[in-house]
């Protein structure tokens, strides 16, 4: 397509009543200016670059793979497109100048905006939409044969135009060259004292260039974010979207209004997503996997077949067949082998859990290399910090070990090896010997009884 994309993102967003650039607020995981970009790259767009301003080093940290200018005071849409000027030096063609706040675009509406405008040989093509609820927006002003003579930003508009319901999606294709020669003709003289950008419109027809119009198919494509309210409700949107996706692809959720999936998720077939399921960042899912009800997977591989449930998944991988919760929670560097289990209540880091070995109850395993079909026992905790640092326990495979063992590390279990029930093992154990530490059981016969009998006495 050969259009080059400039990201307006350097406006603080007061409206959103937030320590945090508005831009860099978050849909499913994701900050909204994220998909702005992704849908310019999936349009073709090179280059992409974006203007940050407020809190520009925190916009820049989110976006390490795309070229960034900065406005360092913000005067305005027109003024953070002037920044970006030498960024487009030499550069001839269709440059779309876009709403860093506008999260819901597709590539597919901005590469038509393209084509309008080369098809029509106009200098600009500006994409409007009639939303249900207009307020908030620019309006789009059309003279009596319908052309664009002017868009009206709502704070600076007289009742009448008000009234008009098509609006300024803030999506702009323009011929680079023509637009950075007419910015300086910009002023400030209206209800913000800013340099809008919607004024070139104007200026462009008082010099005679042509400037056409696109609407957009679905006018929730182009809703801005400029407070919470607008945030939730694009999410909603982008929720659904996604959601439609999948489900269309073989993915079953009984209640899609309560399944939140991140727009990198990749997911097989037959999978099932209970409600309150949350998908997030790079996280794939294979087929015939039951997640849920009341869990979040985050950046995790997660096998054919496996079972999550009401648990908490991080950085961590879940293969075939292995079954996590409830309310399980694997922390970074957890790898649960095929088959295995992790049960109940049972935190996991920076372990590995053997193939078809069983943690099934209350316990903390952490820096830890679990054999093959191994048992470890309710309440067993590996003590793998001594307040210095971390040390490693080993599991050989086929060892079992008693309920409430403490694995002090580091520490090696051997092969078929047995701890028994609440040992606090400090020394290693050989391959198939039994290993107790604790104080022998005593018992003092009849001691219950005579203090029953005392009570009674009193
Ligand atoms: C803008 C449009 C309005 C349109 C609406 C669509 C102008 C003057 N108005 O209004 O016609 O209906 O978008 O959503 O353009 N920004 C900068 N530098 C600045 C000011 C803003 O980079 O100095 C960025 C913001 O971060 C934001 C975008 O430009 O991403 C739009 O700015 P915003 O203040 O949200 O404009 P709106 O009032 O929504
Ligand atoms: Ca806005």
């Amino acid at each position: 397509m050969g259009a080059s994309a400039l990201i307006l993102a350097a406006g603080e967003g007061t409206r959103m009543r937030s320590r945090l650039p508005k831009v860099m607020h978050e849909i499913l995981g994701v900050p909204m200016v994220r998909y702005v970009v992704e849908a310019a790259r999936a349009a073709g767009c090179d280059p992409v670059v974006v203007v940050t301003g407020h809190g520009a080093e925190v916009v820049e940290a989110a976006l390490p793979d795309v070229a960034t200018v900065r406005q360092e005071v913000q005067l305005g849409t027109g003024h953070a497109v002037q920044c970006a000027q030498q960024a487009f030096e030499g550069f001839d063609g269709s440059l779309l100048v876009l709403s860093g706040d506008s999260p819901l675009i597709s590539a597919d509406t901005l590469r038509a905006l393209v084509e309008e405008r080369e098809a029509a040989g106009a200098s600009a093509a500006v994409l409007t939409a009639v939303p249900d609820d207009p307020r908030g927006y620019g309006r789009i002003v059309r003279d009596d044969a319908g052309r664009l003579v002017q868009i009206v930003e709502e704070r600076d508009a007289p009742e009448e135009i008000r009234a008009v319901r098509e609006v300024n999606t803030g999506f702009y294709c323009f011929d680079a060259q023509t637009l950075f020669a007419h910015l300086h003709a910009l002023d400030n003289a209206n209800a913000q004292g800013e340099f809008y950008l919607t004024d070139v419109v104007d200026v462009f027809r008082r010099e005679g260039l042509a400037v056409v119009t696109a609407t957009a198919r679905d006018a929730r494509e182009a809703a801005g974010v400029n407070n919470r309210v607008q945030l939730a409700e694009a999410a909603k949107v982008l929720q659904r979207r996604i959601n439609e996706r999948h489900m269309l692809a073989g993915v079953t959720m009984n209640d899609p209004d309560l399944v939140w999936i991140g727009p990198s998720v990749t997911l097989g077939r037959d999978v099932t997503l209970a409600p309150m399921t949350f998908l997030l960042g790079e996280t794939s899912v294979a087929d015939g996997c039951v997640i849920g009800p009341d869990a979040r997977v985050v950046d995790s591989v997660v096998g054919p077949d496996a079972v999550i449930d009401s648990s908490i998944v991080v950085e961590s991988c879940v293969c075939e067949g292995a079954s996590v919760g409830p309310r399980a929670y694997l922390r970074p560097g957890t790898v649960v082998r095929p088959n295995a289990k992790v049960g109940t209540s049972v935190e996991v880091k920076n372990s590995i859990i053997g193939e078809g070995s069983k943690v099934p109850h209350l316990s903390y395993i952490g820096d830890a290399e679990i054999g093959v079909g191994v048992n470890v026992g309710a309440g067993t905790i590996t003590c793998n910090y001594d307040g210095r640092s971390k040390h490693k326990t080993v599991v050989e495979d086929g060892a079992f070990i008693g309920s409430d063992t403490m694995l002090v590390a580091p520490v090696r279990i051997g092969a078929g090896a047995i701890t028994g029930a609440g040992s606090a093992i400090t020394r290693d154990v050989p391959a198939d010997a039994l290993a107790v530490e604790r104080a022998e059981q005593r018992i003092v016969e009849g001691w219950a009884r005579r203090r029953r009998e005392q009570d009674e006495e009193e």
